[in-house]
Order: C-alpha cells, then sequence, then structure tokens
C-alpha cells in the first residue's frame, strides 16, 4: 500500500543511488511542488543540491522575501535572485496573454541558466512536475485541449543546458504531494499554499504591466487573501487571486468624482484546476473586503466577484 512515510523512504533511497555525489539544480517557486521535491532531493544529496529561487516581480506582496526566509530556515541550499527589473522590461507594452507567457518563460529560462551555469559541474536538473502537469503538457501538443494556454513549467527547458531530468513526483496528485511533504514535517501553511501561476501576477494584470499596477495588485490581493485566512476561509478554497481590470470606472469619495480602476476576486474550489466552481463566499465578508480594498488602495474604485465556472470561463482571465 502506498503511504507518504514510504514514498519518501524510497524515494530518498533511490534518489540516492541514482545521484551519488552528483550535483543537482532546482527552480524553487515558493509553491508546494517545488517545495516538496526540493526536502526529498535535500534528505538524499543534501548540499550538493542547489536551489534557485527568481523573483519575477510578479509575485504576491513580500512573497520573494518571505518565501526565501523559509527555505532558508528549512535548511536548503538556496540562491535568491532579483530579477524583476529584467521581467518588467521584457514585459513593458506587451497585452497579448500568450506573449505575456513567452517574455516570461524566456526570461526565467535565461536567468535560470545563467545561474545554473554558475555552479560548477551541475550535470541534474530536477524539477517537481506532478502527474497531472505530465497529462497536460501532454494536450499542448495535440489534445483537445490543444495550446489554450502555454503553461511554462513542463518542458520549458532548452536543449543547449543538456542536463539530466530527475522528477520525484511525478507519479503524484497534489493530495499525495502535501501528504508526503507532512511526513517530512514541512511547514503546514507552505503546504496548504494554494496553487499560484508560473507568470504569476502578470496574467492577473489584464493587458500591459506596469510597475504601478503590480503594487495596486499586490495590495489587493493581500486584502483578499489575508481576510479568508482570517475568517478561516483559505482552506476551503482551492485557487483564490484578484484581477486588475484594464477597466476605468466612475465612482465617488467625498464630495469628488474619481475615475479609477475596477478589481475583480476570485475563488474557486477544484480538484485539479481542470474544472472549477465559483466559490459561495459569505456575503459579509465580500461587503468587508470589498470596503477594505476600496479604503486603503489607492487606485481601485470598484470591486466585483467572479461568479463564472469552469468551463467554459478559465480559472485566470488571461
Ligand atoms: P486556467 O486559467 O487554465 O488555470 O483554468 C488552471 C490552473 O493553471 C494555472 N495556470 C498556470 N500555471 N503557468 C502556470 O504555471 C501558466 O501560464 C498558467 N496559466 C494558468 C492557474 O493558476 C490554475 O491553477
Amino acid at each position: 500500500d502506498w503511504t507518504p512515510d514510504s514514498f519518501v523512504e524510497e524515494t530518498v533511497n533511490s534518489l540516492k543511488e541514482q545521484l551519488g555525489d552528483d550535483k543537482v539544480v532546482l527552480g524553487l517557486s515558493g509553491g508546494v511542488d517545488s517545495s516538496v521535491a526540493a526536502m526529498l532531493l535535500h534528505k538524499a544529496i543534501g548540499k550538493n543540491l542547489h536551489c534557485i529561487f527568481v523573483n519575477n516581480g510578479l509575485l504576491r506582496k513580500n512573497e520573494f522575501s518571505t518565501v526565501l526566509d523559509r527555505y532558508e530556515g528549512m535548511g536548503l541550499n538556496v540562491k535568491g535572485v532579483d530579477a524583476s527589473a529584467r521581467f518588467l522590461e521584457a514585459l513593458a507594452g506587451e497585452s497579448d496573454p500568450e506573449k505575456k507567457r513567452k517574455a516570461i518563460g524566456r526570461v526565467f529560462i535565461e536567468v535560470f541558466d545563467d545561474e545554473a551555469h554558475a555552479i560548477e559541474n551541475v550535470t541534474w536538473l530536477a524539477q517537481g512536475t506532478i502527474y497531472p502537469d505530465v497529462i497536460e503538457s501532454v494536450s499542448v501538443t495535440g489534445g483537445p485541449s490543444a495550446t489554450i494556454k502555454s503553461h511554462h513549467n513542463v518542458g520549458g527547458l532548452p536543449d543547449y543546458m543538456k542536463l539530466k531530468i530527475v522528477e520525484p513526483l511525478k507519479m503524484l496528485f497534489k493530495d499525495e504531494v502535501r501528504r508526503v511533504g507532512a511526513s517530512m514535517d514541512m511547514d503546514k501553511e507552505l503546504l496548504g499554499r494554494h496553487p499560484f501561476p508560473g507568470p504569476g501576477l502578470a496574467i492577473r494584470i489584464l493587458g500591459d504591466i506596469t510597475s504601478d499596477k503590480v503594487r495596486i495588485l499586490q495590495e489587493v490581493d493581500a486584502i483578499f487573501i489575508n481576510g479568508l485566512k482570517e475568517n478561516g476561509l483559505y482552506d476551503k478554497v482551492w485557487q483564490a487571486g484578484a484581477i486588475l481590470l484594464p477597466v476605468q470606472s466612475v465612482g465617488v469619495m467625498g464630495d469628488e468624482r474619481t475615475y479609477e480602476n475596477c478589481v475583480a476576486l476570485r475563488a474557486v474550489e477544484s480538484t485539479d484546476g481542470m474544472t472549477a466552481d465559483w466559490v459561495n463566499l459569505p456575503y459579509e465578508f465580500l461587503q468587508k473586503t470589498s470596503n477594505t480594498i476600496i479604503n486603503r488602495v489607492k487606485g481601485v474604485n470598484r470591486v466585483v466577484y467572479d461568479i463564472s465556472s469552469k468551463p467554459p470561463a478559465t480559472i485566470e482571465w488571461e
């Protein structure tokens, strides 16, 4: 029978055997999958695992420093690379969703490749690929959902990197990954994190991206997500986030007419992200969240709640 404990034991043993004294590089995203993969490898090969955590400037508020601290606290050999400016530059003026994804994917590979080359004699690339990623990436090349969205976290490696691939979670579903993490005593908050897309807030800012828009969305997102946590709703939701719409609307603040941005809040229930239902969040919670956002975040005067399910809507708006 499959148990998380036996999975950890067997995987650590087979990683030891497979990797010996080889060096491995792994890109951490702050999410569950890459973190659990890193922990398994850390148990197997310790300091021979070199982790890289890239700040693409599109993470959540304070996420880069908080997550980096957490990784260091876990004993991981991790290097944080702040490449925000490089990503924002590559994205400047670009509004097309797929072109934004491609630009982010390209810069990520450039940054990661530079960092990986700086590690001497590295021969392996580890990835936190899980079973649903394997299935979805197949459909990108031909299935019925071909290229609906080009998720860049699978198969995005340039040939010239010539690293061997190790993917310890490839046969697991998300809930199994969380259980494996728990059996290694990993932080509960980390294991319970909602999925967050690789391109981050870039695909939640509809249209072109500027650092001002990123800042506005980070503030809105933080109010929403912290509110979910404070009200015991975070764990009841599979994924949640805020979207900055390319729409200004008229409002009134005191005696003044305003003409500001509109944000949408989205919270979904799902098991694998392939289908999803919008969550019936309590009206009082939505009311309070909306008031807080409009009062605190300069540049936002309207909040809407997304009540579309997938299909036909997708979880992200881009
Ligand atoms: P959609 O919007 O396709 O999202 O219903 C399904 C799940 O995939 C995530 N998502 C992405 N993840 N790169 C990623 O790593 C992407 O480009 C991307 N687009 C969507 C989304 O957050 C949801 O969990």
